[in-house]
């Protein structure tokens, strides 16, 4: 078990825009079992690759439900519909909460970590993490989406 430190929200590694990954080897595994300690450790949904000082399109979520942890390399929303109005929080952020408006269902295009395509769907909070994480490999954070700030909420 390996964790990494997470960064925290002012270090401009969160702003940045993350680069695909080209190669499918023994260090994105590596990467992807760090992230997954992490999110455990951190009690997280989500975690994605910036927010542990990598700037790959690599991210990790974890709704709690029977899918387990799930890992998206190279991930593109493909499709989105409806709206929610939820409470969010983001591991980069700790302590702040906030109500943001996210599509209520979307469809992802990723690869896992063998390189192989495939697509999963998510609704409510699966929706939202999904959309919350992939915004960190494009070096946006969930307070852009926020339209009222709030006590408590899940951190991604
Ligand atoms: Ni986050």
């Amino acid at each position: 078990m390996a964790t990494r430190n997470v960064v925290k929200e002012g270090d401009p590694i969160l702003n940045k825009v993350c680069r695909s990954v080209l190669n499918f080897d023994e260090k994105l595994a590596q990467l992807l079992d760090d992230m997954a300690d992490t999110l455990k450790v951190e009690n997280g949904v989500g975690l994605a690759a910036p927010q542990v000082g990598i700037l790959k399109r690599v991210c990790i979520v974890d709704v709690g439900d029977d899918d387990g942890i799930i890992e998206l390399v190279n991930p593109v929303i493909t499709e989105a519909s409806g709206e929610q109005l939820e409470p969010e929080g983001c591991l980069s952020c700790p302590g702040i909460y906030g109500t943001t408006k996210r599509p209520m269902t979307v469809t992802v295009r990723a690869q896992d970590r063998n390189g192989n395509t495939f697509f999963v769907s998510g609704e409510g909070l699966k929706a939202r993490a999904f959309c919350h994480e992939i915004d960190h490999l494009n070096g946006v954070l969930f307070k852009e989406h926020v339209i009222e700030y709030l006590d408590t909420g899940s951190e991604g």
